[in-house]
C-alpha cells in the first residue's frame, strides 16, 4: 500500500468519526432510532388502519400520539380517567384526519382500578375485533425529597406506573399471542435507566417497568411477531410536572415551572411512532445535553455517578429554594 492510499484511509476514518460526532451532537435520539427515522419503515405505512390503544390519552404525550396516529389513519382506543378530556381529544382527532366516528373509541379507564381492566379489554375487542398496538403511556411523576415523602406516595407511584401498566398488559397480551402479532410500547423515562433526586419513587416505578418489560421480551421469543418496546424520554413538554406527586397524596405542586427548554411534545410522539413502526426495543429520546447522559450512564457509570452527584446537588438546592426542579439545571438558587 503506498502512502497516498494509507493517507486516504486515515482521512476516511477521521471523516467518519467527525460525521458521527456531529450527528451525535445534533441528535435527540439514540443511534438506532436515528437510523430508523432516516432509513426505516414510515409510521404512515406501518400503522395505517392498525388499532392502537393509548393510555394517558387525555393530555401531553398521549394526546399528541392520538393526533399523529389519527392523521396517519390508525384507528384509536383513547383511555385515561377524564372522559370529557378524552372526548375533546377524539373531537380534535376527527377534525384533523379522515377518520370516522366509529374509528375512535373513547374508553375511560383508571389504571389503579385493576379489577376493571378485563372488562375494558372486552369492550375494546367488541368494538374493533382486535388490538394491534398497546401504548402504555399513562402515569405520574414525582417532585419531593425522600426524607419528606410519605409511604403512601411510594405505594401510589408503584400502583399506578408499575402495577397498573402490568395489569393492562396482562389483559391485552394473550390476545396478541393468540394472533401471533402485536406490539406493546411502554413509556418509561430516562429515570427508568438512571437515577435523579426528587424522583426516588418515580424512578423506582420506571426501573420496575424496565425490568419487567426487558424480562417479558425474552419470554416471548417464541412469538417473533410480537414486539415489546420501552420508551425512555428525557424532559418533554406536557402536564407531567403539574400532575406530579409531592410529599403527601393530594398535595399539589406549587408551580409547574417553565416548559420552554423541554422537547416539544410533537417531536417526542413522532419519534415514538417511528420506533414502533420499526420494532425498536428501547428508545432514548431527549434533547442534548440529556441524551449524552444516557450514553454516559450506559457506558461510563463511574463518570455518570460523578456528574449526577454534581447536577443532583444543584437540583436539590434549587428545589429547596423554591425553583422548578427541571429548569434548576440551568439556573442557580437565589441567595436568600
Ligand atoms: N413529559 C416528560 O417530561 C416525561 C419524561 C419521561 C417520561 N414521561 C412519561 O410519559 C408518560 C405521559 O406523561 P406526560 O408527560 O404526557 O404527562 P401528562 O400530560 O401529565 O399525562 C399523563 C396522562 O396519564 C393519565 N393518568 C394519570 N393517572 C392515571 C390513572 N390513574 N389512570 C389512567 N390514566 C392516568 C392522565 O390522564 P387522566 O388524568 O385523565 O387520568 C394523562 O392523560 C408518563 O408515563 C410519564 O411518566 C414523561
Amino acid at each position: 500500500m503506498d502512502l497516498s492510499v494509507t493517507s486516504l484511509l486515515y482521512f476516511g476514518a477521521l471523516l467518519y468519526v467527525v460525521v458521527q460526532l456531529v450527528r451525535f451532537v445534533c441528535a435527540d435520539v439514540d443511534f438506532t432510532l436515528q437510523w430508523a427515522a432516516a432509513f426505516g419503515n414510515k409510521p404512515e405505512i406501518k400503522l395505517r388502519r392498525k388499532v392502537v390503544w393509548i393510555t394517558g390519552a387525555s393530555s401531553g404525550i398521549g394526546e399528541e400520539l392520538a393526533y399523529q396516529l389519527a392523521r396517519l389513519g390508525a384507528r384509536l382506543i383513547l383511555s385515561a380517567r377524564r372522559e370529557k378530556e378524552l372526548e375533546r381529544v377524539k373531537h380534535c382527532c376527527l377534525s384533523c384526519s379522515s377518520l370516522q366516528e366509529e374509528d375512535i373509541l373513547v374508553l375511560p379507564l383508571d389504571l389503579l382500578e385493576r379489577d376493571s381492566h378485563e372488562a375494558k379489554m372486552k369492550s375494546a375487542i367488541e368494538h374493533f375485533g382486535s388490538i394491534d398496538v398497546l401504548i402504555n403511556n399513562g402515569g405520574r411523576s414525582q417532585r419531593s425529597l425522600f426524607l419528606e415523602t410519605s409511604m403512601e406516595v411510594y405505594e401510589a407511584l408503584m400502583e399506578l406506573n408499575y402495577l397498573g401498566t402490568v395489569s393492562l398488559t396482562k389483559q391485552v397480551l394473550p390476545h396478541m399471542t393468540q394472533r401471533g402479532t402485536g406490539a406493546v410500547a411502554t413509556v418509561s423515562s430516562v429515570v427508568g435507566l438512571a437515577g435523579a433526586p426528587l424522583a426516588t419513587g418515580y424512578s423506582a416505578s420506571k426501573h420496575a417497568l424496565q425490568g419487567f418489560f426487558n424480562s417479558l421480551r425474552t419470554e416471548l421469543t417464541e412469538y417473533p411477531g410480537i414486539t415489546i418496546s420501552t420508551v425512555c424520554p428525557g424532559p418533554v413538554q406536557s402536564q407531567v410536572v403539574h400532575n406530579a406527586f409531592t410529599e403527601q397524596l393530594g398535595k399539589p405542586i406549587p408551580a409547574a415551572g417553565d416548559q420552554e427548554h423541554k422537547m416539544p411534545t410533537a417531536r417526542c410522539a413522532h419519534l415514538i411512532l417511528v420506533g414502533i413502526a420499526n420494532r425498536v426495543k428501547e428508545m432514548w429520546i431527549a434533547n442534548q445535553p440529556f441524551l449524552c447522559m444516557y450514553y454516559v450512564w450506559q457506558y461510563m457509570p463511574t463518570v455518570a455517578w460523578y456528574l449526577t452527584d454534581l447536577l443532583g446537588r444543584r437540583r436539590v438546592q434549587n428545589f429547596k429554594a423554591g425553583l422548578d426542579a427541571d429548569a434548576a439545571y440551568f439556573t442557580r438558587a437565589k441567595a436568600s
